[in-house]
């Protein structure tokens, strides 16, 4: 029997909808580069979101709004060069398709044809869903996100979990169906109460995504930065830290610096040599040219 493994199979919008059928849960982590979407793709991550967190964990802007289309193309090539497997999706920025419906598809269509990603993904609920209609409608795979949608920040008041009253949690139900009628292939749930989580996930033919919102979904969401503990500026409630990166980094950086300004580092075994026959003839040139 050969001891290779067989390669894994691409994931697709397909495979999304028989996890959900099978109650199989998905695996969804951020990605912004090439050595992230590498190391994802090796564990068998599901799905790989090149999302506008970029602005905050990677690019240092305060929120989201920064961000634009060409940041956001940058970023999912690199992502899309690293990993096969995953499903990618590209996340749509602030005013890429606020404006109209014609000006998002052509957005949307750029994510495909330029940077290789597989879907998109944009916030809201009823508001978008005209929107979402028209990208599916043009063949582009879109995933809805509703709760806290960081993209509108200033209108929610801040980072705070959202549907937490019965006429909150109505409005969302409501969302997340208008958006599975408009054709969305999955939903991200940010930041809600689990039970209202579980309840959408069981109402719901396609599968929901959360982060921040319970065991109750179909499949899990989180920033790579938030989970290796690399960016700790913020960190929301529900996120797991799986790894102190921050403080391995400080460290190393620490170690390396302390090294090169006492001489111990480069040593031998970081430098390139020389053969003597070669060094030696460059040496007796430069000799007698000197005693000429
Ligand atoms: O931008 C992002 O990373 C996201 C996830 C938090 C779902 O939208």
């Amino acid at each position: 029997m050969s001891s290779q493994t067989a390669p894994r199979k691409k994931v697709t919008t397909l495979t999304f909808r028989e996890r959900k059928e099978h109650g199989e849960p998905i695996a969804v982590l951020t990605a912004y580069d090439y050595a992230t979407a590498l190391a994802a793709d090796r564990v068998g991550i599901d799905c790989l979101l090149v999302g506008d967190s970029l602005g905050m964990v990677v690019l240092g802007y305060e929120n989201t709004l920064a961000v634009t289309m060409d940041d956001m193309l940058h970023h999912a090539k690199a992502v899309a060069r690293g990993a096969k497997t995953p499903l990618l999706i590209g996340d749509m920025p602030f005013m890429s398709y606020q404006v109209s419906a014609q000006e998002a598809v052509r957005n949307a269509g750029r994510f495909l044809s330029e940077a290789n990603m597989d879907a998109i993904k944009l916030e809201g609920g009823r508001a978008v869903a005209a929107t979402a209609e028209a990208i599916v409608g043009v063949g582009i795979p879109v995933m809805g996100h509703i709760g806290l949608t960081p993209q509108s920040v200033n209108q929610l008041g801040g980072y705070k979990a959202q549907g937490r009253t019965a006429t909150a949690a109505r409005r969302l139900i409501d969302d997340a169906l208008t958006l599975q009628d408009a054709g969305c292939f999955a939903i991200v749930l940010e930041a809600i109460p689990d039970r209202l989580a579980e309840l959408i996930s069981r109402r719901l033919l396609i599968p929901t995504i959360g982060i921040g919102a319970g065991a109750g979904c179909d499949g899990q969401v989180l920033v790579t930065h938030d989970l290796l503990g690399i960016f700790d500026r913020f960190t929301p409630k529900f996120v797991k830290k799986y790894a102190n990166i921050n403080g391995e980094m400080l460290r190393a950086f620490t170690e390396y610096k302390n090294e090169v300004l006492s001489h111990q580092f480069p040593t031998h075994e970081h430098t390139y040599s020389m053969p003597d026959e070669e060094w030696h003839e460059l040496v007796s040139e430069f000799e007698e040219k000197e005693l000429a």
